[in-house]
């Protein structure tokens, strides 16, 4: 069986838990979740494992992240199901922080990461990066970490953390990892539980246009605007899709990219009946 897993709920005790690891030698890998767990988090959880001595999993939906009209109330919610996830995958602690406790009444500092939020999801989401970097540049303070794993899913999250742990000379690696799918395609999320049948079928549209626009590349297209052709095409074939945005960016700066020379990400979001996804695919020129 698995070692217990620790929930830890309390401010002053995580930093304590993390001081004593690090005095005997231990690295601290930390995963941040909003929780409702699949199988993207899980190999996250994995990943950590591999990577560090001990795995903490951060539990918190961050509501500085969510604008005004989004989902924060309605965000999907089951610790019970979560806790037992994350103990079967043999993390070491369920960091879950209060509301009151992160963000007391008069709480006033933020983290805002310029350039690179700018552009795709910043948006249609002006507050969201924001939100993220602000709560986890909090949990970085708290878990002490040696590592923290970000998924690839979203990847403009992973450049803004990067971008912050850069600027503020924070003494810690990010590590991006790779998107888990359904067996169909379709990047694991969340939010795919607000999907019905039918948007689950319009929804396969994304991961179906980033394979045409791979394979187009591979065949030697560097031109963006003739692969984005051909992805508005696929993912507008459903009457119910909304394009939020569609573009190729520099893997880096996230600037767009008229060619190709030698990478590039695709980047998605689309408006799938009321649900709003996101997914991306690297683009390389051999
Ligand atoms: P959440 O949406 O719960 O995602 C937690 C982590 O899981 C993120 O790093 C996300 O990129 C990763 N993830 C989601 N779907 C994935 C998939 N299909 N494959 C691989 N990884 C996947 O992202 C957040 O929470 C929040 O913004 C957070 C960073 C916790 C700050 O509040």
């Amino acid at each position: 069986m698995f070692p217990a897993m620790e929930i830890i709920q309390d401010l002053k005790v995580m930093p304590h838990w993390a001081d004593t690891q690090r005095r005997t030698g231990r690295t601290i890998a930390l995963v941040p979740t909003m929780g409702f767990f699949h199988s993207g988090h899980l190999s996250l959880m994995n990943h950590g494992r591999e990577m560090a001595d001990r795995v903490v999993v951060s539990l918190f939906v961050n509501p500085l992240q969510f604008g005004a009209g989004e989902d924060f109330e309605k965000y999907p919610r089951d610790f019970g199901r979560d806790r037992q996830l994350a103990e079967e995958a043999g993390v070491d602690i369920l960091f879950t922080p209060r509301h009151q406790d992160l963000y007391p009444e008069d709480y006033q500092t933020y983290v805002s990461v310029e350039r690179v939020t700018n552009g795709l999801c910043g948006v249609s989401r002006p507050v969201h990066f924001r939100g993220v970097a602000t709560v986890v540049c909090k949990l970085f303070q708290l878990v002490k970490p040696h590592k923290a794993i970000f998924g690839l899913k979203d990847y403009q999250q992973v450049v803004t953390i990067k971008q912050m742990v850069r600027d503020l000379n924070m003494d810690l690696e990010v590590i991006g990892s790779p998107t888990v799918r359904e067996a169909d395609g379709l990047a694991m999320s969340s939010r795919n539980v607000y999907l019905s049948s039918e948007d689950r079928m319009a929804a396969l549209s994304l991961s179906q246009s980033l394979s045409a626009a791979q394979k187009r590349c591979r065949e030697g297209e560097r031109g963006a605007g003739s692969i984005l052709a051909e992805v508005i095409r696929i993912l507008t074939r459903h009457p119910g899709n909304r394009i939020d945005y569609a573009k190729i960016v520099h893997p880096h700066t996230l600037k767009e990219l008229e060619t190709i020379n030698p990478r590039g990400i695709l980047a998605l979001a689309v408006r799938v009946g009321k649900t709003r996804l996101i997914d991306n695919c690297l683009l390389e020129v051999d």
